[in-house]
């Protein structure tokens, strides 16, 4: 009986023994699976981190080496002077890829911040406007020769034509970008502001000199620089001429923009200021009514800048040209002087003949400073009257 009850009594407790166990297994099994599953889980996290800290190690250990051993976590980036001002104020070459437009609309960039934040030492901008060849360029070598500081040299060429000149020459390398020049059309009034323009770029030149390879100094450098760089006008010839050779180039439809008190006729061998300089590449409308209305026998070489200069900033003109001319034979062109007109006499008499002009406030015996129209063959003469007449 002991054992059935035994037996009966043995059965249930078995019973939940095996459930316990089984229990305690599945209970096992979860354990393990949340132990296993949080393992893979961080370690997929470690290696995550592992692996970033890896990319940041051996950043710090690449930088640092780069560094030299000098601890410093970034290696400095070279020092490059992407916004150079010393090539913006001053720029070293004349070549550049601009059309007209683009330099002109550069050039008339006017600082409104007073002073210069470079040292600035005003220079003479001589821009020759030629044909091609340059006859007289050993002159003008000699007459530039010790002076760099103080000017700089631009040239206008016809658009294919190649100025040869030795690499110690200061006309080396000064052609700027030109086009094609017709005598006596507006084509020259461009080739005048695209020469002006690019010498606009060096914030030092002060003095802007048209010349063409006809043209010659009859002053040294220094006597040159002075009167130009301490005159508190320009030198651009600007007269009214009531003659059909003045007057009779007006044309009545520049109406109501230019009327004919306004008109005026000059020299095309100006020489003006910075300002001066800014204002003529500046302009677009009165430029296009010159190359609208004044066509041959009007010319606009010899009228736009002497009536636009009267129209508006005649008060910072002198009216008279630097640049000295022989009409007396008449006609249409200017004497030319070729090698046996070249005399000791003759240079004097230019420089000086006992006419005075006002200068400043005050009046001086210096009226010109340059002189056309020279042929090549004058050359010769002229260099051996440089130490002893002109004084260079
Ligand atoms: C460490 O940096 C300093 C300052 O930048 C520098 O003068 C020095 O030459 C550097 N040393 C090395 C070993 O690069
Ligand atoms: C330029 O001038 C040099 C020396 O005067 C001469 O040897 C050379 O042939 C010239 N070149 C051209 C393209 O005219
Ligand atoms: C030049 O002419 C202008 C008129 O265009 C006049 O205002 C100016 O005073 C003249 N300059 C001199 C120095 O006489
Ligand atoms: C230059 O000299 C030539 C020959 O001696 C002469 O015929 C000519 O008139 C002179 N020219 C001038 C502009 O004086
Ligand atoms: C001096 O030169 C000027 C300009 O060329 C001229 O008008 C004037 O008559 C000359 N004077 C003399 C005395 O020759």
């Amino acid at each position: 009986m002991a054992r059935n009850r035994g037996d009966k009594e043995e059965g249930p407790e078995k019973l939940m023994g095996l459930l316990k166990l089984v229990q305690i297994l599945s209970l096992l099994v979860i354990f393990v699976a949340g132990v296993i599953l949080g393992l893979a889980t961080s370690s997929h996290i470690n290696h995550y981190f592992t692996s970033q800290a890896q990319l940041f190690l051996t950043n710090n250990i690449a930088s640092a080496k780069l560094s030299d051993n000098n601890c410093t976590v970034v290696k400095p980036r070279e020092k490059v002077d992407f916004l150079n001002m010393e090539r913006f104020v001053h720029p070293d070459n004349v070549i550049h890829s601009m059309t007209d437009d683009q330099v002109f609309w550069r050039a008339s960039l006017l600082p409104q911040k007073k002073g210069y934040p470079f040292d600035r030492v005003p220079k003479v901008a001589f821009m020759f406007l030629t044909r091609g060849p340059l006859p007289l360029l050993p002159l003008w070598e000699r007459f530039f020769r010790g002076h760099d500081q103080y000017f700089s040299i631009y040239v206008h060429n016809p658009h294919d034509y190649v100025l040869n000149v030795s690499s110690d020459s200061p006309f080396y390398g000064r052609m700027i970008p030109s086009k094609d020049v017709e005598w006596g059309s507006v084509s020259l009034v461009d080739a005048e502001k695209r020469l002006l323009a690019n010498a606009l770029l060096d914030f030092s030149n002060e003095r802007f000199v048209l010349l063409s390879e006809s043209c010659i100094p009859i002053y040294n450098f220094p006597t040159v620089y002075k009167y130009l760089i301490r005159s508190e006008y320009s030198f651009v010839e600007s007269y009214d001429e009531p003659s059909r050779y003045g007057r009779g180039r007006y044309s009545r439809k520049m109406l109501p923009d230019i009327h004919l008190y306004q008109w005026r006729k000059g020299s095309q061998w100006f020489e003006i200021q910075r300002d001066l300089a800014v204002y003529i590449v500046s302009d677009t409308k009165y430029y296009t009514i010159f190359k609208k209305y004044c066509r041959p026998a009007c010319y606009p070489d010899e009228h736009f800048i002497p009536t636009y200069l009267n129209m508006f900033h005649g008060s910072l003109n002198s009216n008279r040209s630097v640049t000295w001319v022989d009409w007396s034979i008449g006609g249409p062109h200017p004497a030319t002087y070729s090698g046996g007109n070249i005399t000791e006499d003759f240079i004097q008499s230019i420089r000086n003949n006992g006419t005075q002009c006002s200068y400043n406030s005050e009046m001086t015996s210096v009226c010109y400073l340059f002189a056309r129209k020279f042929a090549p063959s004058a050359l010769v003469p002229l260099l051996s009257l440089t130490s002893t007449v002109m004084e260079f």
